[in-house]
């Protein structure tokens, strides 16, 4: 029998009725992997990695996607459009194409990375650069939804978030419970959001004895919500969440208030740091976004946090392979070396 997947699996938590058509390109169930060595190092109870690389098109979007194409064909859409750091536009691609719906995706030009353009372009999207930042890109796009019968499938559409708690659903129901820490990344905020969301709704439910504490985390030179105003030219190496006025930022600031925990700022080399670690030691390559959540655990412990006994979570919120480009502009040019055994054993030190 082939696995329930999330429209199923979660029915009773998500907004499907009789009538929404059900589907799945296998979205959700992502690994929650032990930490082997980061767990000693912080010095934590436990750490656990969520990996949502692992789904359909390398991220997390996928899990709200699902939800918000299903919901819009119940509908009856005539189009899918979004705005996107790059992420959205591959999920929306995959989801609009496997259900023959058109796809427009807005996304700032020059500034995504090249595998999720391939991915939107290759599942069939019509991706639109456009010369702006992703902020004006979705302004663009709310006037769409506005003026036609398309549907905007930004994290601003709710049945998006409502489809990301489910993986808050999945981390109680293989731990038991709910973590003590949520370590994430924020850009436009709508996955901050949902983890909340899905954490209260299954400690509502009596699914879960606790709530964890939310420790968001945005990059240096992107931290509208650190800073408490608006990033008019947001720049990070973690293009995914270059984003000056996210979307979901009064919600994001209920997460952290509500949680007693924090939304805090990350350096590009805080990041990178991270990411190389995660790679180096866990053997997880994640997406330069995604270690933000990783790099804002370091430098809370670094500062002075205590986890000792403490259940961490740490969401990698994407594949290393949608932005492989940093990692190789990180680890530099590789020297050449002759076609010969000697002179490979020479150079390994093997000789
Ligand atoms: N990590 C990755 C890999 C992302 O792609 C994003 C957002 C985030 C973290 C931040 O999540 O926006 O819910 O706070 N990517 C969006 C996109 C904006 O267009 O793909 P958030």
């Amino acid at each position: 029998m082939p696995r329930p997947r999330l429209l199923e699996r979660y029915r009773d938590l998500l907004p499907v009725t009789p009538h929404t058509p059900i589907f799945s390109l296998g979205e959700g169930d992502t690994p929650l992997v032990r930490s082997h060595r980061l767990e000693k190092e912080v010095g934590c109870g436990e750490l656990y990695f969520k990996t949502e690389g692992c789904n359909p098109t390398g991220s997390f979007k996928d899990r709200g996607m699902v939800v918000a194409v299903a919901k819009a064909l119940e509908a009856g859409t005539r189009a899918l459009v979004c705005a996107s750091t790059g992420n959205t536009s591959a999920s929306a691609a995959a989801y609009g194409a496997n259900r023959g719906v058109k796809v427009v995706v807005l996304v700032p030009r020059g500034n995504i990375a090249l595998a999720k353009l391939a991915q939107a372009l290759g599942m069939g999207a019509q991706v639109m650069p456009v010369e702006g930042n992703f902020d004006q890109a979705l302004e663009i796009v709310r006037a769409l939804a506005k003026r036609h019968p398309v549907t905007l499938v930004n994290s601003i559409n709710p049945h998006r978030i409502q489809g990301q708690m489910t993986a808050a659903y999945e981390v109680v129901d293989e731990l038991g419970d709910a973590p003590d820490y949520l370590f994430i990344p924020v850009g436009n905020a709508g996955n901050i959001t949902a983890y909340w969301r899905g954490f209260k709704e299954y400690h509502k439910r009596g699914q879960a004895k606790q709530t964890p504490k939310m420790m968001g985390f945005q990059a240096e030179g992107a931290a509208p919500i650190v800073q408490g105003h608006v990033v008019e030219n947001p720049q990070t190496v973690a293009s995914a969440i270059r984003i000056g006025n996210p979307a979901s930022w009064q919600a994001a600031l209920a997460a952290r208030d509500e949680s007693e925990g924090t939304i805090e700022a990350v350096s590009d080399q805080a990041i990178l740091e991270a990411h190389g670690l995660l790679g180096i030691w866990e053997g997880i390559f994640g997406e330069t976004a995604s270690a933000a959540s990783v790099a804002g655990l370091l430098k809370l412990v670094h500062a002075g946090l205590d986890l000792s006994g403490k259940r961490v979570v740490c969401v990698i919120t994407g594949s290393g392979l949608k932005d492989s480009e940093v990692t190789l502009d990180r680890t530099g040019e590789l020297p050449r070396y002759p076609l010969q055994v000697t002179a490979i054993e020479a150079a390994l030190g093997w000789a």
